[in-house]
């Protein structure tokens, strides 16, 4: 397996960054995560958009332009001839002094890796995931803004590890003000009455491609697509939720177990595994992403 290190590909196991990289030292870097659909991939120009949107967000400078990084990318899927597919771009600060001062630091660290996609179990599409709302909140955005895709993801570990405890596949944070934020590495959604609901960005969440995606589609079959603050009780009382991310494309959930600050857990069923508007937004999206395949989506 070739990986790109700043320029060159070299195996895998021969890849190394400095152990004074701030990524290393500080998870101090943004990165980004790409789907690779028959030896493509997949909404390439929207993630790097978002990636540029982080590197600002941190005052990263970009080492290469985003059209050499698209090169770049399709150059590792090519070598690895890769057909399905993630790919996993970071971008780190480079090395620098023990010390949180940035401007010492440098030149950034670009890596580019791939791995084959290993497929979520057919049956959490076919009947839906559990997904624990965590007692461990969203990041303030006048903390650390959840719009910047940074390496710095200790708030969606310790998510993680709290829904691993309830018992569920994924976490849902809420922001600080109670209303729905995100998934640990995915955003919500929720069905309410035939309209499809999202939390509105805001600064609370990440933009998610996939997300962003999904919307799309959702309006240009004719839904209802409102982004709007969620409070804990619509998504107890949602009809259908589902969550996206570039792996997971869409992945329904069948059941809420909500952490309540006292140790006492409630849970909540949601409709019944795949529901009818998760189904038709699932297949749409799988229908577009493979409709991108043979068309050319560089910059
Ligand atoms: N994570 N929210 C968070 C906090 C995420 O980390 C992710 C993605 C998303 C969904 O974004 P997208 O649709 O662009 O994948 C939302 C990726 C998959 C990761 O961490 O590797």
């Amino acid at each position: 397996v070739l990986a790109f290190v700043n320029g060159k590909l070299i195996p895998e196991e021969r890849a190394t960054v400095s152990i004074r990289d701030h990524g290393f030292l500080y998870g101090d870097g943004v990165y980004e995560t790409l789907r690779v659909y028959s030896g493509r991939a997949f909404l390439v120009r929207e993630h790097l958009k978002r990636l540029a949107h982080s590197m600002r967000g941190i005052g990263l400078k970009p080492p290469m332009s985003l059209e050499k990084i698209a090169q770049a990318i399709d150059r590792v899927v090519r070598a690895n001839r890769a057909e399905e597919a993630v790919v996993r771009l970071t971008l780190s600060r480079g090395p620098g002094p023990y010390a949180f001062d940035p401007f010492p630091c440098g030149p950034p660290n670009l890596v580019i890796s791939v791995r084959p996609f290993e497929p979520y179990p057919i049956s959490f599409y076919q009947r839906g995931i559990v997904a624990a709302v965590v007692s461990v909140r969203r990041n303030s955005p006048r903390s650390l803004p959840p719009h910047v895709k940074s390496t710095s993801c200790l708030n969606g570990i310790l998510a993680k590890v709290e829904s691993k405890r309830l018992g569920a596949q994924e976490g849902i944070m809420l922001t600080l003000e109670d209303n729905l934020a995100e998934g640990t590495v995915s955003n919500v959604f929720v069905v309410k009455k035939g309209a499809i609901m999202t939390p509105a960005l805001e600064g609370h969440l990440l933009a998610g491609v996939t997300r962003e995606w999904v919307c799309r589609l959702a309006r240009r079959a004719g839904y209802r697509v409102l982004e709007r603050k969620i409070p804990l009780g619509l998504l107890a009382s949602a009809d259908e939720v589902f969550l996206t991310n570039t792996t997971m494309e869409i992945m329904p959930v069948r059941r809420l177990v909500v952490a309540a600050s006292r140790g006492a857990r409630r849970r909540v069923e949601v409709g019944t595994g795949m529901g009818p508007v998760t189904e038709d937004l699932f297949w749409r999206f799988r229908l577009s992403a493979e409709a991108q395949v043979g068309k050319e989506q560089l910059f």
